[in-house]
């Protein structure tokens, strides 16, 4: 298992550029799974997950071709519409094959995802959605089994906005007949972008990316091939990560390569805390000569604060000048980054969803576990500013969700080794 070996202290100073989206990637790659050709991509990121998707898909029978930035992936001959225990506990998200499979096939089978490192994370909402659309849900020794006559567009009201279960149903109604409606469905960027994906290869979807998601059926025979490769947006919770580096060193850099319409609300507070954060055409240049603390986060559903900065969000509070508190309302057990920032020397206590954060922490250098994705990212934020030399094991967890972030913060002049074991 890899580590990282930072050396804390040293500023940052350049630009860098954020790869594609992970959690725009991999709804994306499962919605192939419903049209019957080659679908192109241009520069995915290189990423554990979405190797762990294109494996998956080739399980089920696609031919995936990589060629330098370019992907082709075609599943015109899928030949099994089960996914195995053994992908699908690598990642969660590899529950998302189960619409589009359904939607083509009328059958699909998905081993249960099981408990994971920040919650329970149960898919029940996904279910709910795809019954609505007439499909008969059973389970059975660990596998979610689902089929249908045919699909039949309808009304669905999710009860809370759920992210992977608005995708989930979107795909599977872009095959349904007849018009469904997705009331409080869920508004992230990456749903809007999975709306635009799926209509450029013919589609029919209206709304993605706010609450209310009307898909009109169509039959697969109107899929139609696109001219051009598809490159997946820009990442914005890696953005996220490199803009919080920068402040956490007391830097200016620049990030460039995404949307910063998307962060919107990471951007107000971190402005409110005394970031300097000038827009660019595509991206942010940001700078801080003090971080002031005394702020009230809640996460929340898009476009609220994102759980997915919280940990590193977290890290850059510590080194703030006052106290400040975060509620993390998505996930339970998402605070697996606070024993261990704690153990770098900062104070942060837990009560609750709610973590009480002391600001002008030291961070001293020391060896630190990661325990999932962005726990991983704050321990790396830490590191940068800690005195000595701090070890980050575990590294796999960042290399599902961080491309080469080693390699990015080491542009930027900080001092990270990845040594292999
Ligand atoms: C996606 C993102 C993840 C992000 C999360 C919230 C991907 C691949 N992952 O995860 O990085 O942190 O959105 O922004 O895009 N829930 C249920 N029942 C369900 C589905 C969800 O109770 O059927 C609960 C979950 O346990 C969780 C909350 O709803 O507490 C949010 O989950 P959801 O929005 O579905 O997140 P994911 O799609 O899993």
């Amino acid at each position: 298992m890899d580590k990282f070996v930072i050396k804390g202290g040293h500023k940052l100073s350049g630009s860098v550029e954020i790869s594609s989206s992970k959690n725009a990637s991999l709804p994306i790659l499962c919605a192939t799974l419903l049209i019957p050709f080659d679908v192109k991509f241009s520069q995915l990121p290189h990423l554990n997950d979405v190797s762990t998707l294109i494996d998956l898909l080739k399980d089920l029978g696609a031919i995936a071709q990589i060629d330098g930035d370019q992907t082709i992936i075609n599943c015109k001959n899928i030949h099994k519409q089960e996914a195995q225990y053994d992908l699908v506990r690598k990642m969660r998200a590899s529950v998302l094959v189960l619409g589009p499979l359904l939607a083509r096939f009328k059958q699909a089978k998905v081993s249960l995802p099981g408990g994971c490192a920040i919650g329970t994370r149960p898919v029940d909402l996904h279910l709910f959605g795809l019954e609505k659309l007439g499909a008969k849900i059973s389970i059975e020794a660990g596998y979610i089994s689902a089929v249908a006559d045919k699909l039949i567009g309808c009304q669905i009201v999710l009860p809370f906005p759920s992210v992977g279960a608005t995708e989930n149903i979107m795909m599977a109604a872009v095959l349904a007949e007849g018009v469904t409606t997705i009331e409080n469905a869920a508004r992230e960027p990456e749903i809007e972008e999975l709306g635009l994906f799926l209509n450029r290869f013919g589609a029919k979807v209206e709304g993605a990316g706010t609450a209310t998601i009307k898909i009109h059926g169509i039959k697969s025979t109107e899929f139609k091939m696109p001219k051009d490769s598809y490159r997946v947006q820009g990442d914005r919770i890696e953005a996220a990560t490199f803009v919080i580096a920068g402040l956490i060193t007391r830097s200016k850099i620049s990030v460039t390569g995404f949307k910063p319409s998307t962060l919107s609300s990471v951007f107000d507070y971190l402005r409110q805390m005394g970031a300097e954060i000038q827009e660019l055409s595509n991206g942010v240049a940001v700078s801080a000569s003090e971080i002031k603390g005394g702020v009230t986060i809640d996460t929340a559903p898009y476009p609220g604060f994102p759980t997915d900065v919280q940990a590193q969000m977290m890290a850059l509070l510590c080194s703030a000048n006052s106290d400040s508190v975060i509620t993390e309302n998505i996930f339970e057990n998402r605070f697996m980054h606070v024993p261990e920032l704690n153990r770098m020397g900062s104070d942060i206590q837990l009560k609750g969803p709610s973590a009480f954060i002391k600001g002008g922490a030291k961070f001293q250098g020391a060896p630190v576990m990661c325990t999932d994705l962005r726990a991983s990212a704050a321990l790396v934020l830490a590191g940068l500013i800690a005195s000595g030399e701090t070890e980050v094991l575990r590294v796999y967890h960042m290399d599902r969700g961080y491309d080469q972030i080693d390699v990015k913060l080491r542009s930027l002049g900080a001092d990270i080794q990845r040594v292999k074991s």
